[in-house]
């Protein structure tokens, strides 16, 4: 019997369950240097926001045990360039294609989502309701329920048709399951978890942040525990909600603790940084433990570390 490596997730069908996380693979040209990009289930763009942003200042990316630390402030080059240039790019290189959106504004949400109707390759929407390099903890929208609700919602009434929209929540909350809740029932089909955690790394020789803003986002295996458990948190609570799931994924056996908590898919990110083709041994070496543990398809084993 051939083995199902096939995904769906929130109504995206995809090969295999291998995506990059979004801001590590930016449009996907650099990562097609090194493999074809129709390898992976599907890349996920950087975040677009509607306008052209240069980001934060800089020193914006910190070492850390174990992880990283960036502050890079949403830097792309606005969502109409992004259309005109990347997108047709990603669609002739046959790249199924899971756009990135960002907004500063609920209305920003909105135009964004409008933009998105019919377009070639895209088989899913992240709406990106979490990123932690904003201005204020206000405009992180998956950090209050009601202000979450209120992106997801706006997203969901302006893109029409049927592309999945997966919300990515931060694991910088009292609760991510009422947050997760929350968006399911303002239209999100799915779920993507984690963004990165809130943190801050400190120069001791020079006794001062080691980043311009100060603070950055946490990413890498140190938040892997916080990510797992999140995914299992929100599977066990709404078993039926597709995860994406991500953060710390470095190995195949990394992937499949996130497909035993719960994800029908995984997001490569801070990996690729120090081996462009990380994605790609994932791949392989989650298919053969799912073949050696003696599942038959991948859907056999989302979740199966909630069985009795
Ligand atoms: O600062 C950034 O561009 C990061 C975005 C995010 O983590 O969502």
């Amino acid at each position: 019997m051939t083995f199902s490596f096939q995904t769906d997730l929130g109504g995206a069908l995809l090969p295999n369950p291998i995506l990059t996380a979004s801001g590590c693979a930016g449009s996907g040209k650099e990562l097609s240097q090194f493999f074809p990009l129709t390898e992976l289930g599907a890349i996920v763009t950087k975040s677009i926001m509607i306008k052209a942003r240069s980001g934060r200042a800089t020193p914006r990316m910190a070492e850390t045990p174990s992880g990283m630390l960036n502050s890079i402030g949403l830097q792309g080059p606005g969502v109409d360039y992004f259309i005109a240039n990347d997108l047709p790019w990603l669609d002739a290189q046959g790249a199924r294609t899971v756009v990135s959106i960002a907004g500063e504004t609920v209305e920003d949400y909105a135009v964004l989502a409008r933009k998105m109707r019919n377009l070639p390759g895209v088989v899913g929407l992240e709406v990106n309701i979490s990123c932690p390099n904003v201005e204020n903890r206000g405009m992180v929208f998956s950090c209050q329920p009601e202000t979450a609700r209120a992106a997801i919602e706006a997203v969901r009434r302006n893109i029409g048709g049927d592309l999945p929209i997966i919300a990515k929540l931060s694991p910088d909350v009292t609760d991510i399951v009422s947050i997760a809740r929350e968006v399911a029932n303002a239209g999100a089909d799915g779920v993507a978890l984690i963004n990165t955690l809130l943190g801050m790394v400190i120069d001791t020789n020079l006794m001062l942040p080691k980043l311009a803003q100060k603070t950055g986002g946490l990413s890498g295996p140190a938040i892997r525990p916080v990510a797992v458990r999140a995914v299992y948190q929100v599977h066990a609570a709404l078993p039926d909600l597709p995860i994406l799931g991500m953060g710390g994924i470095m190995t195949g056996r990394d992937a499949f603790e996130f497909i035993l908590a719960g994800a029908s898919a995984v997001s490569v990110g801070t990996a690729s940084f120090g081996n462009p083709t990380a994605a790609i041994s994932i791949k392989s070496e989650l298919e053969n433990i799912l073949q050696e543990k003696g599942f038959a398809t991948l859907q056999e084993a989302i979740g199966y570390a909630h069985r009795n």
